[in-house]
């Protein structure tokens, strides 16, 4: 088994709805190959890595570590920057680590995961820090084994797929008698490290900025926007992955376990302020074709959104339909949501 890009809960990932993104980018851009494919709000990376297979160059990018993690290992492993023989037995050794008592135990342990999987994610973050110190794997070697373990750790978590929360009933049988959703089945299982399914194309860089800055400074022909769009900050929603990624053992706060989070939080999940970042973004894009991802329910208005667009070229809306039911979701009913993705041939 190994993991893949898209095997991870992550609230917006566009991985079900690619086939609209990559479709609609094709039919109103032409053919890519020459082209520099800029995605800087890349989350899970799932559409930088469906374009690197097709334009010439793709630059991802997200606020936060965890993802520059996943998207340096997923989008910039080379023949020459790791040896994929090599991490495949780390793996196998991290995998048969004793578990150990720690900071994750303190700080997660019998709330986010069970005090088996805390021990064992202790002990595997702590032996890749080491390796990492003691430079006996390469950069990209780094991010790949802590990717693997991110994606393991994302496996057992006793949440519903974000971990702003988590579930209350450690110990329980997954469902009550009455279909109520008390723990994820999967919470359980051992801690499993996999070895990731990366692309070896060799024509991704990833960087870890802010979106606002980052466009300012790299011109491209295709920009992909794909910004929160609720006030549920993404810091908050996965808290537990970016401590683990960042392992500064911050102390951590409140019942939900948070550490502070100050530069991390986004614009674009403020009512106040996700307007302005938006009309600040695109007035600095440098860019031949902007595509924006925006769902109908987000908090800049569609007013809002075509007036900026429009004062950047001529702008058409396309419009895919689909159920959010199975994404977070748990057994509530399907509901509709539109997904829109506005497209700017820039004047
Ligand atoms: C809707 S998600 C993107 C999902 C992504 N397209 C995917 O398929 O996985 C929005 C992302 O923007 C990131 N983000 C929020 N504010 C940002 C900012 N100012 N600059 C860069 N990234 C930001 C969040 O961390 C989150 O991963």
């Amino acid at each position: 088994m190994v993991f893949r890009q898209h095997n991870r809960k992550y609230i917006g990932s566009k991985a079900a709805l690619l086939d609209f993104i990559c479709k609609t980018i094709e039919e109103v851009a032409g053919d890519l190959e020459s082209c520099t494919f800029l995605d800087p709000f890349a989350g899970t990376g799932v559409v930088a890595a469906a374009f690197a297979g097709k334009a010439k160059e793709v630059i991802a990018s997200d606020l936060l570590y965890a993802n520059y993690a996943a998207n340096r290992a997923f989008l910039c492993t080379t023949e020459e920057n790791a040896d994929l023989d090599k991490v495949a037995r780390l793996i196998h050794q991290l995998n048969q680590l004793e578990g150990e008592e720690g900071y994750v135990v303190e700080h997660y342990g019998g709330t986010y995961f069970t005090l088996e999987n805390a021990q064992r994610i202790q002990a595997v973050r702590e032996r890749i820090a080491f390796w990492q110190q003691e430079a006996l794997i390469t950069e990209q070697e780094f991010y790949i084994l802590l990717t693997s373990l991110l994606y393991a750790v994302d496996k057992v978590a006793n949440t519903c797929g974000q971990y702003d929360s988590y579930l209350k009933n450690l110990g329980q049988p997954p469902f009550s008698s009455s279909g109520v959703h008390l723990v994820d089945g999967l919470v359980y299982s051992r801690l499993h490290l996999h070895p990731l399914a990366v692309s070896l194309k060799g024509n991704c860089q990833v960087f870890c900025r802010d979106a606002n800055q980052l466009v300012a400074e790299l011109p491209a022909e295709i920009l992909y926007l794909d910004p929160p769009y609720n006030t549920r900050q993404y810091c908050d929603n996965y808290h537990v992955l970016e401590n683990i990624a960042r392992w500064q053992k911050p102390p951590t706060f409140g019942k939900t376990r948070k550490f502070d989070r100050r530069g991390l939080r986004s614009r674009y999940s403020q009512r106040r302020h996700a307007a302005e970042a938006f009309r600040e973004l695109v007035e600095r894009a440098r860019c031949r074709y902007l595509f924006l991802s925006y769902n109908s329910e987000g908090i800049i208005s569609d007013e809002e959104i075509l007036a900026v667009l429009r004062k950047k070229g001529k702008v058409a809306v396309r419009e895919e339909p689909y159920p959010v039911f199975g994404r977070g979701a748990g057994r509530a009913k399907a509901r509709k949501l539109t997904e829109r993705l506005f497209c700017c041939i820039v004047d």
